[in-house]
């Protein structure tokens, strides 16, 4: 029989990936929970989708046979309800809203629901809430940890998704490289991090397991950048920074988006040798799911993001004009 998943967080980035995935690949019947408007948006980027863009996705996805489900999310009782039926629960909620998963975890006790994907897809946090420098991100680290220890307090099977770096976050120039640029690095664009969920799902391997991906490459530093001077046909300003200079980056910059890329910075080069932050689960596990190509990827996506990024650092006061 058919496995039902249903998503929460199902429109934003690494969400609306992976229903499209779930769609496409016809393996689970799929359900979204669809919020009901009047909770606070608290999105990776701080841009907000209006309501009738979010309707238009759900009439979207109807049409295409996945069944949306509406709920307060922060009632139990109408999420045991809305849960109700579901095998697989995939959690996609932004950074900021990390904490919007607790009653969800009771209410998918209550509603019979077999495994827990909670919404992670960085490093792996389970190492990292023990890194020494307490940064912001080192909260949301921990908290992250911690969920997953409460989904195995509720009984529920859990999968978790570590996802490495998503590039279009790191690209802004000068570019901070975390260390000297030859080690690997998992990377995964949201978009692809959303779309290997339900591969990493529908393998038996995963049940109880952490499966740390590198969706769309597993490379070094320079080798990305290489990539990225070859589309655009000139140098990439860097700066190669190790874990001092991380973190006195991190300490002279004010509360905001930039501190955080920081603090994740901080994390990345404070990474002891033998205990990485990052693997390539999906070269062993899921030889066949194919990252969309960096050539393609850069100009499309990437190069367009740093530019939104910039613009809006640039108008919130965290970087120089
Ligand atoms: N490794 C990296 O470099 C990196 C970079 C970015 C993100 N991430 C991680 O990837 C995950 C997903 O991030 P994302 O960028 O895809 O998220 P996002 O697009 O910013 O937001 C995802 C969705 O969260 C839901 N949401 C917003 N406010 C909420 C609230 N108050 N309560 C409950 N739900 C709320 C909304 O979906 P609905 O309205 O449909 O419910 C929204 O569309 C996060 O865990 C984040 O930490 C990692």
């Amino acid at each position: 029989m058919r496995k039902t998943v249903t998503v929460f967080g199902a429109t934003g980035t690494a969400g609306s990936a992976c229903v499209e995935e779930l769609i496409r690949q016809d393996v689970f019947d799929v359900q979204v929970l669809a919020r009901k408007p009047g909770q606070a948006e608290k999105t990776s980027t701080g841009a907000v989708q209006p309501d009738e863009a979010k309707q238009k996705r759900y009439d979207d996805w109807k049409a295409r046979g996945v069944g949306v489900r509406s709920v307060d999310a922060t009632d139990h009782a109408e999420l045991i309800e809305a849960l109700d039926g579901t095998d697989y629960l995939v959690s996609c909620v932004s950074y900021y809203a990390t904490e919007s998963q607790y009653p969800l975890i009771w209410a998918a006790k209550e509603a019979g629901v077999e495994r827990f994907v909670p919404s992670e897809f960085g490093f792996i946090y389970e190492m990292e809430q023990y890194w020494p420098t307490p940064t912001v991100h080192r909260t949301y680290a921990r908290q992250k940890a911690f969920i997953r220890r409460m989904i195995e307090l509720a009984g529920l099977d859990f999968t978790i998704v570590p996802a490495g770096l998503w590039p279009e976050y790191y690209m802004l120039e000068p570019v901070c490289v975390m260390g000297d640029g030859t080690q690997k690095f998992s990377w995964s664009t949201g978009s692809d991090a959303g779309r290997i969920i339900t591969h990493v799902l529908a393998h038996p391997a995963s049940r109880n397991a952490v499966c740390p991906v590198a969706a769309t490459a597993y490379c070094s530093w320079n080798e990305l950048l290489e990539i990225r001077e070859t589309l655009l046909g000139r140098k990439v300003e860097r700066n190669y920074m190790n874990a001092a200079q991380w973190k006195e980056a991190y300490a002279q910059q004010p509360p905001g988006l930039m501190k955080l890329v920081l603090g994740i910075g901080v994390a990345a080069t404070e990474c002891p040798e033998g205990l990485p932050l990052w693997a390539h689960w999906n070269r062993s596990f899921l030889p066949e799911f194919k990252g969309t190509p960096l050539e393609e990827l850069f100009p499309a996506y990437i190069e367009p993001f740093v530019n939104a990024t910039r613009e809006a650092l640039i108008a919130a006061g965290e970087i120089p004009a």
